[in-house]
């Protein structure tokens, strides 16, 4: 690990209270680690903001049998092969298939590329998962 930083934080009671209480029901060991999660968070939602490099996963489930659609899907992703690190296909059941993606590029591209998917028809549900391999 590099070098810690020790810091005081004054809060009032109540707000520590309820923090603790969130931090215990998440399993959290420290109060340290639970703040470090919280800054970084913070750092990559900013890195999201401002249009920075970001990594993260495109969770999927769509219905296949549609027409059309798993040909549309393929064609967006080969537009997108330098955000697109690797995929995953999972076939669900006898309709349904998982797909993730995972991602990384310009926050702007990454956007772009899980909206586009997302207005499919036969898209049922898609999530994006921000992370960065910064801090
Ligand atoms: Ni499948």
């Amino acid at each position: 690990m590099s070098d810690l930083y020790r810091f005081g934080v004054s809060l009032e009671k109540q707000l520590i209270e309820a923090f603790d209480r969130h931090i215990n029901a998440q399993h959290y060991k420290t109060r340290s680690e639970a703040i470090r999660d919280l800054i970084r968070e913070e750092l990559v939602r900013k890195q999201w903001i401002e249009g920075g490099t970001v990594a993260g996963a495109i969770v999927m489930t769509y219905d296949h049998h549609k027409r059309e659609l798993v040909n549309l899907l393929l064609d967006i992703q080969h537009d997108y092969q330098e955000t697109i690190i690797s995929t995953q296909h999972v076939h669900l059941d006898h309709h349904h298939c998982l797909e993730i993606l995972a991602v990384k590029g310009k926050a702007a591209d990454v956007e772009k590329l899980a909206t586009t998917l997302k207005v499919q028809v036969g898209v049922k549900h898609l999530n994006l998962s921000i992370t960065s391999s910064n801090e």
